[in-house]
C-alpha cells in the first residue's frame, strides 16, 4: 500500500514502480512471460520520445516493463548492441518529482533529465545516470500521476 503523497518527503523513494528489461523482440518476450509465468501485459505502446515499444506487465503493486528499440540508434538499441538483453533500469516512485530532481542536482547526481518529461502511460518521469549510484540507470516516476 502506497501512502498518500502529502505525507512523504518529496524526494523519498516510495516503491519500485517497475523494472525495465531490454529485449530484441517484444512479442516473443511477452509470449515467454505469458507461457512461463502466467502473466499478461495491461498496456502496450510506442514511446517515440524514448525510441521504444514497451509492454507493462502488472505484478502486485509494481510492473515488469519490457522494452524493445524502435531503431538501432536509440538508447535501448545501443544498450542491446553493447550488452545484449537484460535489466535496463529500475524505476522508483517519488511523491514530488521536480523537488526530487532539485534535491538530486544539489547533491551532485548526474541527471539525464533535469526536468520531468512524459513517459509511457502519460506519466511524468526522469532518468538519473547510472554513474550516479550503483551502476544502475534509475528512472523516477511521479507518484499517482
Ligand atoms: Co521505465
Amino acid at each position: 500500500m502506497v501512502p498518500a503523497s502529502g505525507t512523504l518527503d518529496p524526494m523519498q523513494l516510495v516503491n519500485v514502480d517497475h523494472v525495465g528489461i531490454a529485449v530484441h523482440d517484444l512479442d516473443a518476450a511477452i509470449d515467454s512471460y505469458r507461457e512461463l509465468f502466467g502473466v499478461e501485459p495491461i498496456r502496450r505502446e510506442t514511446v517515440e520520445d524514448q525510441g521504444v515499444d514497451e509492454a507493462m506487465i502488472p505484478l502486485g503493486g509494481s510492473f515488469v516493463q519490457l522494452l524493445a528499440p524502435l531503431r538501432d540508434d536509440t538508447p535501448v538499441g545501443r544498450f542491446l548492441a553493447a550488452r545484449g538483453e537484460g535489466l535496463h533500469h529500475v524505476a522508483y516512485a517519488v511523491a514530488d518529482l521536480p523537488a526530487a530532481l532539485s534535491h538530486l542536482e544539489e547533491h551532485g547526481a548526474d541527471l539525464i533529465d533535469r526536468t520531468p518529461r512524459v513517459g509511457g502511460g502519460g506519466h511524468q518521469i526522469a532518468f538519473v545516470h547510472p554513474k550516479t549510484v550503483g551502476g544502475t540507470l534509475i528512472e523516477l516516476v511521479a507518484l499517482g500521476d
